[in-house]
């Protein structure tokens, strides 16, 4: 654990050296690293900071994670028993979409990430980490879109072992359709096998 710990910090600050070069860093704007446990059998991945969280440095601390805080209390899992990080560590510009170039920056932090917390499954929330994570670990031809691969489990081995991959639906959709909510609840359920 104290390894893990070591290894986290390491990789951060080779991440702080680098993000005030990248094309998305504006003044101002805080990084969204990841936090939460490193000795957790769970890894959370989203897309990209929103407003909120580049105020703040925290990943889902807007409105998109009120959903999410709501999805883990449904389980009884608590942020800090997980560990949630997103594919891009900066915010892009009016939350529009992550380009190629801003994928091919920060993914190697995200498998980074992966490789010293060592989860047992993956959780991808959209089509952005799905894509990532799914061509990263050797899935690429069983990846459809969100609406297709939520909430089923797809396995994969790693050089850490084997890991499960689950894909869900990003929880800013509750923001836009309240529907969707109970989907993802149904979704959520699964994951709670896997606390
Ligand atoms: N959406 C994401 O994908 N990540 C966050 O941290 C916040 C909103």
């Amino acid at each position: 654990m104290i390894e893990k710990e070591k290894e986290m910090v390491k990789l951060k600050e080779d991440f702080l050296n680098f993000y005030k070069e990248d094309s998305l860093y504006q003044e101002g704007m805080h990084p969204v690293f990841g936090e939460g446990s490193l000795n957790t059998k769970i890894i959370l991945i989203g897309e990209a900071p929103g407003y909120h969280e580049s105020l703040t440095g925290h990943p889902f601390c807007g409105a998109a994670g009120k959903v999410l805080d709501e999805l883990l209390e449904s389980i009884g899992i608590k942020r800090k028993e997980i560990y949630i990080t997103n594919l891009i560590k900066l915010r892009p510009p009016n939350n529009r979409e992550p380009q190629r170039e801003e994928i091919k920056n920060y993914g190697p932090y995200l498998e980074k990430q992966i490789e010293i917390v060592k989860p047992k499954v993956i959780c991808t929330l959209g089509n952005y980490s799905t894509r990532y994570i799914f061509e990263k670990y050797g899935l690429k031809d069983k990846l459809l879109g969100i609406s297709k691969i939520h909430g089923k489990i797809f396995s994969t081995s790693t050089l850490f072992g084997s890991v499960k991959i689950m894909p869900l639906y990003h929880p800013a959709v509750v923001t836009y359709n309240p529907n969707m909510k109970e989907i993802l609840k149904e979704d959520f359920k699964i994951l709670k096998k896997f606390k």
